[in-house]
């Protein structure tokens, strides 16, 4: 059966999600703002959460109404059947978000919606679900535009940039999403060695492993939104699940450096959460006197920005970070992130690559820089690892 789904992403991503969601069987997809409709079965929508790198929820649409006033919009979610999906004695969320409508705010559209959905269960069995806003069983979405709602399940439950591999939380971490669009910017092929001088708690060198390897996303998660609705469909969900191989055979060549041992803990700690430490070597280095193991190499970092970790100078910081790369990487591409435009302005070489991205709710620059004066050939090397997922 065809259904309307909504995976929402952070701004400037949205084409990476489309590409994505076409790649993974989507049908019909519209970018919208900081989000892709799409259309498709069940299977897609469990293939959609398990996969999607870009997606930090998937939404699925349940009804679409006008209203005029609040009795009309009352009576339009009393109607709709809430118990194919949230049992008598579950618990259950409403978050909203509305623009330019009869309601004073989303609280209170919120509030309608929770007593239609409750009043509709008190009269048909006699007993009502429970709200539950810190951790629902059940999570309903409503958007609301002028007279035009939509009302939406959510079936990620908690956000999909939560992989699961996160034992340990570095002050300054990167949102997966974000790390996971870097690499993908990057054009890295798996051929080259790929290096994050600044590693902090591993998350860039994890999220290209599991590119690399093809490991889904949510391999690691332990949980999602739709597990507790009625129609869970386990069974799918294991054959959706089984249709992806990992191709943990690939030799493939990660590095990590930072100047501070906690940190290089921290990114031990989540490199073995994830199973990847045959791939992924840690060396405590500072970064301005790191060289790559083999040529060409592609480096993807995000140095401090000077909000989360403090630097004494940040613009004659962000010039060593550009001198470091011009006499230690040729024949290397670098990419970085960062917030501040007046330390990236010091980094003082020639941008091949520049995107406005967002790391969580931080605007920030993602430029890239060919390090190289010839060709950008394929490495000649020696591995390290021996390459094989402990999956234990
Ligand atoms: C913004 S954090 C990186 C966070 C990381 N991407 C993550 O997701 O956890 C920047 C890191 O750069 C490290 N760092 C700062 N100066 C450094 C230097 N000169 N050499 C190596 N690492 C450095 C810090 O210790 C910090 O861990």
């Amino acid at each position: 059966m065809k259904e309307v789904f909504l995976a929402k992403t952070f701004a400037g991503f949205e084409n990476l999600l489309q590409k994505e969601l076409h790649q993974l069987g989507a049908k019909n997809t519209a970018v919208l703002n900081r989000s892709v409709q799409f259309e498709g079965d069940f299977n897609l929508l469990y293939r959609v959460n398990y996969a999607s790198r870009f997606a930090s929820r998937v939404l699925w649409q349940m009804k679409h109404f006008t209203f005029a006033t609040n009795n009309d919009y009352y009576r339009e979610i009393f109607d709709f059947p809430a118990e194919k999906y949230l049992s008598r004695s579950g618990t259950f969320a409403v978050s909203c978000t509305a623009f330019e409508s009869i309601f004073k705010t989303p609280l209170f559209a919120s509030l309608l919606t929770k007593d239609a959905i409750c009043d509709r269960f008190r009269d048909k069995f006699g007993e009502r679900p429970d709200v539950d806003k810190e951790n629902p069983e059940v999570q309903f979405h409503i958007h609301i535009h002028k007279n035009c709602a939509i009302l939406y399940l959510d079936s990620s439950g908690e956000s999909l940039h939560k992989r699961g591999y996160k034992v340990s939380n570095h002050p300054a971490s990167i949102n997966e999403i974000t790390a996971a669009a870097m690499v993908t910017l990057s054009g890295w092929d798996r051929n080259s060695d790929f290096i994050d001088p600044m590693c902090g708690g591993g998350t860039i060198l994890i999220e290209a492993a599991m590119q690399a390897l093809n490991i889904p996303a949510g391999y690691y998660r332990e949980n999602y939104g739709f597990y507790k609705w009625l129609n869970f469909d386990k069974y799918l969900w294991k054959q959706t699940r089984n249709e992806f191989a990992i191709q943990d055979d690939i030799p493939i060549d990660l590095y990590g450096y930072d100047c501070i041992p906690r940190f290089l803990g921290m990114a031990k700690a989540n490199i073995e959460k994830a199973r990847l430490e045959d791939f992924i070597l840690l060396n405590k280095r500072d970064m301005r006197t790191v060289k790559p193991m083999h040529t060409p190499s592609m480096i993807v970092f995000n140095p401090p920005y000077g909000e989360r970790l403090e630097t004494e100078d940040n613009n004659l910081f962000y010039k060593e970070i550009g001198d470091a790369l011009k006499q230690n990487f040729s024949n290397c591409k670098a990419f970085l992130i960062s917030s501040n435009l007046d330390a990236l302005k010091h980094i003082g070489l020639k941008t091949c690559f520049k995107q406005n991205i967002f790391n969580g709710a931080l605007e920030c620059k993602y430029y890239g820089y060919d390090l190289f004066s010839g060709k950008f050939a394929p490495a000649n090397k020696t591995h390290h690892g021996n390459y094989k997922i402990d999956r234990k």
